[in-house]
């Protein structure tokens, strides 16, 4: 524990070391954190309060959406939407982005999220999770598709909460990353894992393996290498984990190490991978690089991606400095790069 420091004390304490700082962004993270707070509930209600199950609609990806997806989307649009803080949002489950009403002000503020992350994992009681991710815009304007589809690397803050046995948020506002556990007693996040660093060396790696088939060289060469185990290339056995929620595999490798794959694959040329940039990615990429590891695509840094739309998906290696090191050096290797 470290002295009962709330969320919204640490919070001030950074900006006050930022002149230019209005205390703006202190109130839009203030409500970011109570929808999270509002989803945690939810969630732990579950079937007492009837949100499980399916709602027998699709979003705009064609993924059948949970009750849930549309309970928590709804519960973060109501929560930002009067703030006067944001000139608009974008998530996972509405197709285009979300204006502000034209009864309250607009801010400088955008914020992207995804507003159940691993909702498959719900109705078997798994970690779920909401991620968000906030860039600058220009003043009061209404905002245009071109003012969200920013690098990854012009991020302000990213950060998610993960609804697991404790409920935690984890953040980064580029000056590391912090994480705050949820006092349910008096409803506060409070400060229990400062400064959380990446270990560089790992024995331990995420993938679905059920899509072998589809993945590319440079994935089957590292794959392959980590089942040889001790007696193989890289001499060492390797544990393997899979929890099927982005936001519980981001967390397991935040606090020991470990790298996780969604990479490219060809079983559907429409969807050449399966992550979302926007509200995936580019925030995990954001928290990830700050805790000292490392987020590709396998051929490409995250954060410098130029987006070509709020839903655009990309492929994903993260975690341990080290092992993104290796799987990124495969890919260029196999292109002659390197
Ligand atoms: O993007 C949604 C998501 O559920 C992530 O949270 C998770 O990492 C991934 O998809 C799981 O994919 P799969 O269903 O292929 O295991």
């Amino acid at each position: 524990m470290t002295n009962n420091v709330t969320l919204t004390r640490f919070i001030i304490e950074q900006q006050c070391e930022l002149p230019e700082a209005s205390g703006t962004f202190t109130l839009l993270l203030n409500n970011i954190v109570t929808a999270c707070k509002q989803i945690a509930q939810k969630v732990s209600r579950g079937q007492l309060i009837g949100v499980l199950g399916s709602a027998d609609s699709e979003n705009v990806q064609g993924e059948v959406q949970k009750k849930l997806d549309i309970i928590t989307n709804d519960i973060m649009v109501n929560a930002l939407n009067w703030t006067g803080h944001l000139a608009g949002m974008a998530s996972e489950e509405i197709d285009d982005f979300i204006p502000i009403p034209p009864q309250y002000k607009k801010g400088k503020y955008l914020v992207l999220f995804d507003p159940l992350d691993g909702s498959s994992n719900i109705d078997i009681n798994l970690a779920v999770g909401t991620i968000f991710s906030v860039l600058r815009c220009r003043e009061a304007v209404e905002p245009e598709l071109e003012d969200f589809l920013r690098k990854g690397s012009e991020q302000v803050c990213a950060g998610f909460v993960i609804y697991g046995p404790s409920t935690m948020l984890v953040l980064t506002t580029g000056h590391g990353v912090n994480g705050f556990t949820l006092d349910q007693d008096i409803g506060e996040f409070i400060l229990t894992h400062p400064n959380m660093r990446i270990p560089e060396e790992t024995q331990e790696f995420a993938i679905n393996m059920s899509n072998q088939r589809f993945w590319e060289s440079p994935v089957q060469r590292y794959i392959e290498e980590c089942l040889q185990g001790k007696e193989g290339e890289r001499g060492k056995d390797f544990n393997m984990r899979w929890v099927a929620s982005f936001v519980a595999d981001v967390y397991r490798i935040l606090t020991r190490g470990g790298v996780f794959l969604y990479p490219l694959d060809n079983r559907d040329p429409s969807k050449p991978a399966k992550l979302r940039l926007m509200y995936e990615a580019n925030p995990m990429a954001f928290i990830i690089e700050q805790a000292g590891g490392l987020c590709s695509t396998g051929r490409e840094r995250i954060l410098d991606i130029k987006p070509d739309g709020v839903h655009q998906r990309v492929p994903v290696v993260l975690g341990s400095k080290n092992e993104v090191e290796r799987i990124v050096d495969y890919h260029l290797s196999e292109a002659g790069e390197s």
